[in-house]
């Protein structure tokens, strides 16, 4: 496993950091009442961490411009937000009124470096970030070791083996993917002592962009509509990306997870054989 100072790990990440600078910050931002797919994918992510919440102290990691953090504001007691982009933290902090201010905290760090101490949050989410980190292992055990036991994380995988690959691949402009299989997935959620609760899927088209050529049917508009419909309280979208098979290369995936405490070895009895 590379360690958390690994030279390429940190050039990788140097480089994300980059292109977040550049490009994100000028981002058109959605209208709040848009119907759009991914404004409606915003409530999705938003109501997951209100029902998940039960009081105490939330982590926003990866905070970004802090659309979740404000809103989450509204019923939390206190939020802490994580990025490592100055311009991004600039933005989160626009909007916060002196009240808010107390309760929510704006902090420049590294997700692979959280700078709160162990324990101390009860409810950690990442949104649409831990697909372009490299090395998110560091990340996920970070996010692991700042959650109390039986605290929550609600962490949004990207799939490799997805159609949205492609797409990312396409754009230099835009931060690199990371993004891994669902048996990487799974493995790094049990190192990190992480006991999945629940799981959701979306995005079995990449529904942005318009590049590779060859994708360009499955990047017309008009998917990005139909898969915004809502039928039965969810999205077009999660029904067909959630159903068997298809699930396993829908791009999006949100597990909600549990801490465990780490699983202590067997006391050693006295009267076992030596050796
Ligand atoms: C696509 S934005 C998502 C922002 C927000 N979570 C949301 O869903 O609206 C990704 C954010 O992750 C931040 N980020 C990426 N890698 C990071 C890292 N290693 N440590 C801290 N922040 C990171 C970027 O600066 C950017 O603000």
């Amino acid at each position: 496993m590379p360690s958390v100072a690994d030279p390429h790990v940190f050039e990788a990440e140097q480089m994300q950091l980059q292109k977040f600078r550049n490009y994100y910050p000028s981002l058109p931002v959605e209208p709040e009442a848009s119907k759009d797919y991914f404004s409606k994918m915003r409530q999705i992510k938003l109501s997951m961490v209100r029902e998940n919440y039960t009081g105490g102290t939330i982590l926003d990691l990866c905070c970004g411009d802090g659309y979740f953090l404000k809103r989450a504001s509204i019923f939390a007691d206190r939020l802490i937000g994580v990025d490592f982009s100055r311009e991004m933290l600039a933005l989160a902090n626009r909007g916060l009124d002196a009240e808010n201010k107390v309760r929510v905290q704006c902090v420049q760090a590294n997700a692979r470096h959280i700078p709160l101490p162990s324990g101390s949050v009860h409810l950690a989410y990442c949104y649409s970030s831990l697909y372009a980190i490299p090395h998110v292992e560091d990340v996920l055990a970070e996010c692991s070791r700042v959650l109390i036991p039986g605290g929550i994380a609600i962490l949004d995988f990207g799939l490799q083996a997805s159609l949205n690959t492609h797409v990312v691949k396409a754009y230099e402009e835009i931060a690199d993917g990371y993004h891994r299989s669902r048996k990487d997935i799974r493995a790094m959620l049990k190192h990190t002592n992480f006991q999945l609760l629940s799981s959701r899927s979306f995005q079995i088209l990449p529904l942005w962009g318009n590049k590779p050529a060859w994708l360009r049917p499955l990047l017309h508009p008009i998917w990005k509509k139909l898969m915004s419909l809502a039928l039965g309280g969810k999205m077009l979208d999660e029904w067909i990306s959630s159903a068997p098979l298809l699930n396993a290369i829908a791009f999006r995936r949100i597990n909600v997870c549990r801490k465990i405490d780490a699983v202590l070895p067997p006391p050693i009895s006295s009267n076992q054989p030596n050796g």
